[in-house]
């Protein structure tokens, strides 16, 4: 099991959970659905090979994500659930990025993938120290559209997710947590030498 039951660290505001009831899946988010079903059903090694082939499919259909999806927050990243797993096994949610919007360095109480479907984001990378409590930067990669990543739990990971750019972007993400806990469960944040 890769979920991790630690304490939350950091919240945010979640969007979409009551329209989620309201509207039907089109249906490439029902195909994206499917396939990320049979991923976590498939041998953990093969997750991220397989979450790949469903990102496949939302980087081929802009309907995937519904224009009030897109929007971004003025105060910091947006999240816009879009689908909860009804067995609480995971989640879709699409965030919109605002220019100069950034997550906090962090670690995942659980695996985690996305992939930028719109603009462009940047990503630093981190060495967490066990020793000091402190993650290190390691570097920082430009993300265009089609880039796709997948972690898991822990602090082997440690990333900072944002837009440097100009206008909003756009990233779609699949967590593996049940709809209701994903604002609480999924960012585990840490302290760094550098912001
Ligand atoms: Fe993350």
């Amino acid at each position: 099991m890769l979920m991790s039951t630690a304490a939350p660290a950091h919240t945010i505001d979640l969007q979409g959970a009551a329209a989620l009831a309201a509207d039907p899946p089109g249906a490439a988010l029902r195909h994206l659905v499917r396939l990320v079903e049979a991923a976590i059903a498939a041998p953990i090694g093969e997750l991220a090979e397989r979450l790949d082939l469903a990102y496949a499919v939302a980087h081929a259909d802009d309907s995937l994500v519904p224009a009030a999806a897109r929007v971004a927050a003025p105060d910091r990243y947006a999240r816009h659930l879009l689908h909860a797993d009804a067995q609480g096994r995971f989640a879709i949610l699409a965030l919109a990025w605002g220019p100069g919007q950034f997550s906090p360095v962090h670690g995942h109480y659980t695996w985690c993938s996305y992939a930028v479907l719109d603009g462009r984001l940047s990503e630093t990378t981190y060495d967490y120290d066990a020793a000091s409590g402190l993650a290190r930067p390691l570097g920082t990669e430009v993300l265009a559209r089609g880039a796709r990543r997948c972690e898991y739990a822990g602090l082997s990971a440690v990333h900072k997710l944002g837009n440097a750019e100009d206008n909003v972007a756009l990233s779609l993400h699949i967590y593996g947590i049940d709809g209701a806990r994903v604002a609480t469960h999924v960012n585990r944040v840490v302290p760094s030498t550098q912001h």
